[in-house]
């Protein structure tokens, strides 16, 4: 798995490889969840207890084609996202009563985070619905009751009224990026939603156009486990989008 783990590091393929409808239950999800993972609390927001692959799990050491389903992006908790929740649990007034969408939710923390610090509704949207049995577990390790989670792509969608979208790592593609960029100033536009974005300073991210109409709001060094991870990264950001700024 960790060379599963390098190779989740470069581009998000998109590519969702199941088995049969039975290894698709959520039963059986949940229990290889269980099963293959450990609970984490080494990363910005040791209070949200996460269920990650770990040296310690035996898919880490073993050929990626040996996992089962889609890229397991869920099991890790990447360094925008751990930002971002970090800055939802240190300034809650930004959730508190609010209707929250957490875009590419991976594991969920993010969501966690909201829930935690008093949001009214969350949400958590990920393709990948393997990610929606890793969030209702970790959700139950958080003492939580379960959020609603929704695995449809709503990018470019009109999705009604939110008050915050956050969005940890998820401009690791130049083109998700482009479409991103259009549909967050589109709800920004349409419904005067706040936007906050978690990224360590990819490439994809630094260098787009978003860029001119980003605010750096918070910054934070990563604990050393994931700047192992990381190829070398030693902080992680959160940025406010405001279009119209630049
Ligand atoms: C790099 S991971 C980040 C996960 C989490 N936000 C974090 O920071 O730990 C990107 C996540 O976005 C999801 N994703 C990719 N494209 C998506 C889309 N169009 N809509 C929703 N989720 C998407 C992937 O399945 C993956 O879980």
């Amino acid at each position: 798995m960790l060379r599963l783990y390098r190779s989740l590091l470069r581009p998000c393929t998109g590519k969702v490889l199941y088995c049969s409808a039975q290894h698709t239950s959520a039963t059986y999800l949940q229990s290889f969840i269980l099963h293959n993972t450990e609970v984490v609390t080494e990363h910005l927001t040791p209070e949200i207890e996460l269920l990650l692959l770990t040296p310690r799990c035996k898919f880490w050491h073993l050929r990626p084609e040996h996992w089962p389903y889609g890229d397991p992006y869920w099991a890790i908790y990447w360094p925008g996202g751990q930002a971002l929740a970090r800055y939802l649990l240190d300034n809650p007034d930004i959730v508190r009563r609010r209707r929250i969408l957490d875009l590419g939710s991976g594991c969920g923390a993010a969501s966690i985070a909201a829930k935690m610090k008093g949001a009214s509704y969350v949400v958590a949207n990920d393709i990948d619905p393997v990610a929606g049995a890793a969030f209702g577990l970790n959700c139950q390790l958080n003492r939580i009751d379960p959020l609603p989670f929704h695995p449809e792509n709503v990018i470019g969608e009109d999705t009604g009224c939110w008050d915050l979208i956050v969005l940890g790592d998820m401009f690791y593609d130049e083109q998700l990026a482009d479409s991103l960029h259009r549909w967050l100033r589109h709800c920004m536009v349409q419904h005067g939603t706040t936007v906050l974005i978690g990224d360590p300073g990819r490439g994809h991210f630094m260098t787009h156009p978003i860029q001119k109409q980003l605010r750096k709001i918070a910054e934070y060094n990563l604990p050393e486990s994931s700047k192992q991870e990381n190829y070398g990264l030693t902080t992680s950001a959160v940025w406010r989008y405001e279009p119209g700024c630049s």
